[in-house]
């Protein structure tokens, strides 16, 4: 894989100057009074922390007025840290502007898309392309970065703060100048941007690029193309928020390395992360556990898929939490041993940092209720004895510091243009949700126990993988449709579903049958979707039920196979699933939504002509998840006990660095506990 990403990732370094994980949280001292600092410090020696975020909300603290500056307090912490054998992430503090710039500069904040301005009172509240605030944030940044320059505490840059968090759409003025800058730098002409946007539905005809907006509340459906081009757009802004902060920094301190916090996340899908990649020094990611039947499968997916963007290199966990959040309808605790698993489990898929947010648990503000390492209740506590333990756990760990993953065999493929046209409006159905298909297949493969990697559509080396699934790849320009087609002529096994292969890169419909840029690879035909209402099924003839979405297939190519009928519904006795089969290679289709459950039951015949299957012994499959990570001289194999039970793994050796010990008749892997073991490298 070609990465632009560098690996300048900011290694712990233990006593022995050996490198360790990083382990440690936000840092937000500012809150309390300084009595609290020193013990704040003795406290994260207690649990091993290495590493904190600083200062990320410290604008109006270290810029009390628009002419003042205060750094005092930010010096003293920066010493106390340093002479604690803390490491600092320092933050560039600019996420969140204080209340003397938005009252003198009320044009930098954001405006809603039925033209609310949104207002100061909580955070984030800057347009992305505001020229005003973003000559004060690079001021801010140019200020801390001369002044901590030669800091010894400083180990990396991190720049704002989860950009797009709050404030990636804006519809502001300064949003519709900087958008139609963006559509002349891609389309030149605007006989080519009217081609692009189908302008000729409508009347909606440009003569002007100043005749241009955002897609700011209409009397109906916004045009598609113009949809798309402004999420893109905003996507870009953010970038470029990020690269002009990076640039400033590598211009004072060009040793430094420069990160900012992704949110590879649930449906946190308004930054295309994989674009975004290239432009840290290592990428770096925050994850929240959302409760539901799919959970940790969905945490291993945004872990899996932040390696991927990471081009399988080091990551760093950013935050995560250590118990409950604030920010859900219900706040759940974690139950026992959810904390060290959560954590391990991002380490299984490359993360060489696990930090939380927060340190010390607010006792003001709008995050009091939200957990962190150190509690309400104070050190005397079992969450506090928990962020101890995992110290020590992730010290165990410190000789897997730098590995890399391991690739699987088996790809999903996640793509940020197909995710957002899939799910625009106006289309068959509005039920559609691209992210939870790409989850389903997934948590399919971890039931079947095999790994697989989540690697974003264009930076994926197709050649790489025996097996890629991509659910959902509604937008394949003619150049993917190359890809693909060249993947499956060497040799490799496709698997996609419904929906896909649709539109153009401008969401235009390739013509002539769905599903259009692939119809040929496939060997099949539709010429109508049949979506279905909500609560609808229909029985496919190998026992599994679809709902969502049916289509109507009619088999054209050599050699397609019909792996699976429609049983009932308006497309009974006509196919539901195909496979064609091209030398080699093999392209499969499904046309309807399985869920886990159903592709759980299907994938062993999908993944069969590619001779993959479950590396675990039988009695492990579905319950241990696993994951591996190597080095020159060491193969890690990470096993995951997802399930409350023992779960007994025969054949499996190796040296522990953690886990049980190896007994009699070879691993038993606790309830919900997690092994690692070192093997040769091969
Ligand atoms: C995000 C932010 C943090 C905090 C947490 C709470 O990750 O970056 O500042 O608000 O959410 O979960
Ligand atoms: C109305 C409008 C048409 C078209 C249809 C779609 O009838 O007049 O232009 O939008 O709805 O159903």
């Amino acid at each position: 894989m070609t990465s632009p990403l560098t690996s300048r990732f900011p290694y712990a370094k233990g006593s022995d100057g050996a490198r360790r994980l990083g382990y440690g949280a936000d840092y937000n001292p500012e809150q309390w009074p300084r009595e609290v600092w020193a013990e704040d410090v003795r406290l994260m020696r207690e649990a091993g922390v290495n590493t904190v975020s600083l200062a990320i909300f410290s604008w109006a603290r270290i810029q009390p007025t628009a002419g003042t500056w205060d750094f005092g307090w930010l010096d003293e912490i920066m010493d106390l840290l340093h002479a604690g054998g803390i490491g600092v992430d320092l933050a560039t503090a600019t996420a969140s502007p204080p209340p003397w710039l938005t009252t003198a500069h009320p044009e930098i904040l954001p405006v809603t898309a039925s033209g609310e301005t949104v207002s100061p009172g909580a955070r984030q509240h800057w347009r992305p392309t505001s020229p005003v605030f973003r000559e004060h944030a690079l001021r801010l940044v140019r200020e801390l970065a001369t002044r901590y320059a030669a800091h010894p505490a400083l180990v990396a840059w991190h720049v704002n703060n989860e950009l797009g968090c709050h404030n990636v759409y804006d519809f502001s003025d300064d949003a519709a100048t900087a958008f139609r800058t963006w559509l002349r730098r891609r389309y030149t002409t605007l006989d080519a941007l009217n081609h692009a946007w189908g302008t000729a539905f409508w009347s909606q005809r440009y003569s002007d690029f100043d005749q241009i907006l955002p897609p700011r509340l209409a009397a109906s459906h916004p045009n598609p193309t113009q949809q798309l081009d402004f999420k893109r757009f905003s996507s870009d802004a953010l970038k470029e928020h990020l690269t002009a902060e990076r640039e400033v920094l590598r211009e004072l301190t060009p040793d430094v390395p420069v990160t900012t916090n992704f949110m590879v996340m649930g449906g946190t899908k308004g930054m295309d992360y994989a674009d975004w990649a290239g432009e840290v020094d290592f990428v770096a990611n925050d994850h929240y556990v959302i409760p539901g039947p799919q959970d940790r499968d969905e945490l291993s997916f945004s872990a899996n898929l932040t390696s991927g963007i990471a081009g399988h290199r080091p990551w760093f966990l950013m935050e995560h939490s250590t118990s409950a959040v604030n920010w859900q309808p219900v706040n759940l605790a974690k139950t026992p041993g959810e904390l060290a698993r959560d954590s391990l489990l991002h380490v299984a898929h490359g993360a060489d940092a696990v930090c939380f947010f927060q340190w010390r648990q607010s006792a003001a503000g709008a995050e009091k209720y939200h957990s962190a390492m150190v509690p309400h209740a104070g050190e005397d506590s079992e969450l506090f004895r928990s962020v101890v333990e995992l110290g020590q756990t992730l010290e165990a760990l410190a000789p897997i510091a730098g590995s890399e993953r391991e690739p699987a065999r088996v790809a999903v493929l996640f793509d940020w243009d197909s995710w957002w046209t899939s799910e625009h409006d106006s289309h068959p159905t509005s039920r559609l949700d691209y992210h939870r298909e790409a989850l389903d297949w997934y948590s399919a493969l971890l039931r079947l126990g095999i790994r697989a990697d989540v690697v974003p559509a264009h930076r994926a080396d197709l050649a790489a993988y025996d097996v890629v699934v991509a659910p959902v790849l509604h937008m394949v320009s003619r150049t993917l449709t190359k890809e693909l087609t060249c993947y499956v002529e060497g040799g490799g096994h496709l698997v996609t579903t419904y929906f896909s292969g649709v539109v153009d890169e401008n969401d235009h419909i390739w013509l002539g049958g769905y599903p259009g840029a692939l119809r040929e690879l496939l060997g099949i035909r539709i010429e109508e979707f049949g979506p279905l209402l909500d609560g609808d099924t229909v029985a496919l003839d190998n026992n599994t039920t679809g709902s969502l979405w049916t289509d109507r297939i009619t088999v054209e190519g050599p050699d397609v196979d019909v792996l699976a009928g429609y049983r009932t519904g308006a497309y009974a006795n006509r196919p539901a699933v195909t496979r064609r089969t091209t030398g080699r290679g093999s392209a499969a289709y499904v046309s309807t939504r399985l869920g886990a459950e159903g592709l759980t039951a299907l994938l062993p015949e999908l993944l069969a002509p590619a001779g993959v299957s479950s590396e675990l012994p039988d009695e492990a499959r579905g319950l241990v998840e696993t994951a591996v990570r190597r080095d020159a001289d060491s193969r890690y194999l990470f096993l995951i006990n997802r399930s409350d039970t023992p779960v007994p793994l025969p054949g499996v050796t190796g040296d522990v660095l953690i886990g049980p010990a190896v007994a009699g008749d070879g691993l038993v892997l606790p309830p919900r506990e997690v092994a690692v073991l070192r093997q040769g490298a091969h």
